[in-house]
């Protein structure tokens, strides 16, 4: 098992002369102006939370695309600002990316595009050659900003997500060097469904121009064999997972992504948190309400995350069990999320809509079956929420890993509280002591919720016990030290081999 303080020491002892740079669209943190002050503010989803304590250990840089109103004035001239504000540890190099331009790779290309086709949701991906022409100029203009970071020394380059298919290739064209490692943060199709690609050869070459390529579960990384066995010349090995092209290697790999448990932990057991559960029980009336049971459901509003069903489900619990009537409450954090897309606006409605009609149908006296907060909250008012749940319900209808289960377990270390899990998520192979649902099936998440709310306390512990022990012993830093360990062992490696092959 790893922490913060292996972390730090495995970098410190073989990264010394190396340079960390880790590149990701999305800044872990952004400068805004609220009235005349300038305020800093963290993104919501998982990657930018995961990484984070990582590149604290690393003393790294960190590239990214600058989307604040402030970021700009809060930068030097190499583009650079020290973060976290309260403890400079790590330099974060901001990358400008211009309006069309995002709106062509990042609205179109990564979440019209590769978004639903990587999570074959029942949203059909839109391919544009705009969005891809566009998609290849934002790759290349981080190529630019990363190989001036990275200078003329050895470094590793540790890309992050879908939203760079094409910049490995780019880097080792212009400096084979580098040893580049990406991790892909959702899952890969089959190779059936990815036919529908449009520009395949050219987003696997780009891949392949890694050494080592990440995935959080090893079935997708067949997946990704898989498919480019069917639509690229090079040679797949699939016992050794790795694919040879142009005589280069790529490693192909399982890392399942995870959360700064012992963080987590130390937070949860604050007296911060304890105001904040405070906030929330007058917020929601649980004193005085007759609330027995609270349930709670976590999202950015996305198409994949299954917040329609999951309220589905909630409902035809209400439906088939009235002895619960009045007793239980869901309440739904929608963390409002690329909005400028068509579907996201529309599963945005379709919630309220349906949030709306079910209070409704149920509401009686002062008691509301469903409350929906459509807004951020803090980290710390998220885990204050979380203790607070007898039941936390994830219903992704496919999902990369899914880091609110592993959060809500982290929270719990009274060992309480039961999570309710969709089996189409990373986090279920992992979690086998959730309540695991078929999302599709609303007969599946009213029968889990009545589990949820009428399971022993010797139960709901057991289990308790169980996941906090998975998520502890595979944390957000074990994942980091085996892809660094992996890549330091490539380097290794392939350093032998050239020796080997000087000697002959
Ligand atoms: O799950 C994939 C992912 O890209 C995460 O890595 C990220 O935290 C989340 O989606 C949010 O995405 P965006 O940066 O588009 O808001």
């Amino acid at each position: 098992m790893s922490n913060r303080k292996t972390l730090q020491k495995l970098i410190r002892k073989e990264l010394q002369e190396v340079k960390f740079l880790v590149v990701s669209n999305r800044e872990p943190y952004v400068h805004s102006r609220k009235d005349d002050e300038i305020v800093v503010s963290r993104p919501a989803g998982g990657l930018a939370l995961a990484l984070d304590p990582v590149m604290q250990a690393s003393n790294g840089v960190w590239i990214a695309q600058g989307t604040g109103d402030a970021d700009r004035e809060t930068v030097d001239e190499h583009d650079h600002v020290a973060v976290p504000p309260e403890n400079p540890s790590y330099t974060l190099r901001r990358v400008w990316i211009d309006e069309q331009l995002q709106r062509e790779f990042y609205n179109g290309m990564a979440n019209e595009g590769l978004w639903p086709l990587c999570h074959i949701s029942f949203v059909r991906p839109t391919f544009r050659p705009r969005d891809w022409e566009s998609y290849r100029r934002a790759n290349q203009v981080f190529a630019d900003a990363i190989l001036e970071e990275a200078g003329e020394e050895a470094a590793f380059v540790f890309i992050q997500d879908y939203h760079f298919a094409l910049l490995p290739r780019m880097l080792k064209q212009r400096n084979p060097k580098l040893i580049v490692a990406q991790f892909w943060h959702i899952p890969w199709p089959n190779a059936e469904a990815f036919r529908a690609f449009p520009w395949k050869e050219e987003i696997l070459d780009g891949l392949l121009g890694n050494d080592l390529l990440g995935f959080q579960l090893r079935y997708h990384c067949t997946n990704f064999l898989e498919t480019v066995d069917r639509n690229i010349e090079s040679i797949v090995n699939t016992e050794q997972s790795n694919v040879m092209r142009g005589g280069h290697e790529t490693l192909v790999r399982p890392f399942p992504i995870s959360i700064d448990f012992d963080a987590h932990v130390r937070t949860a057991f604050s007296s911060e948190v304890q105001a904040d559960m405070e906030e929330w029980r007058k917020r929601l009336s649980l004193d005085t309400s007759g609330i027995e049971f609270l349930g709670i459901g976590i999202d950015r509003i996305d198409y994949t995350k299954g917040i329609p069903d999951r309220l589905q489900g909630f409902d035809y619990f209400l439906e088939q069990h009235p002895e619960y009537r009045g007793r239980v409450q869901f309440v739904q954090i929608g963390v409002p999320s690329r909005m400028e897309i068509q579907q996201y606006q529309a599963v945005s409605e379709e919630v309220e809509k349906m949030v709306d009609a079910m209070n409704q149908k149920w509401a009686s006296g002062s008691w509301k079956p469903v409350i929906f907060l459509r807004q951020y909250f803090t980290p710390r008012q998220l885990i204050a929420l979380h203790r607070l749940a007898n039941f936390c319900v994830v219903t992704s209808l496919h999902d990369g890993m899914n880091l609110v289960a592993k959060e809500y377990v982290a929270s719990r270390f009274d060992e309480d509280g039961v999570l309710i899990l969709s089996r189409f998520t990373g986090a279920a192979r992992e979690l086998g002591d959730a309540l695991l649902v078929n999302p599709f099936a609303i007969g599946e998440i009213a029968e889990a919720i009545a589990q949820a709310v009428s399971m022993k306390q010797e139960e709901r512990r057991k289990r308790m016990r169980r996941m906090r022990r998975d998520v502890e012993e595979n944390n957000i830093y074990d994942w980091a030290a085996n892809i660094l360990s992996q890549l330091l062992r490539f380097e290794i490696s392939s350093a032998q081999a050239e020796e080997e092959e000087e000697a002959q």
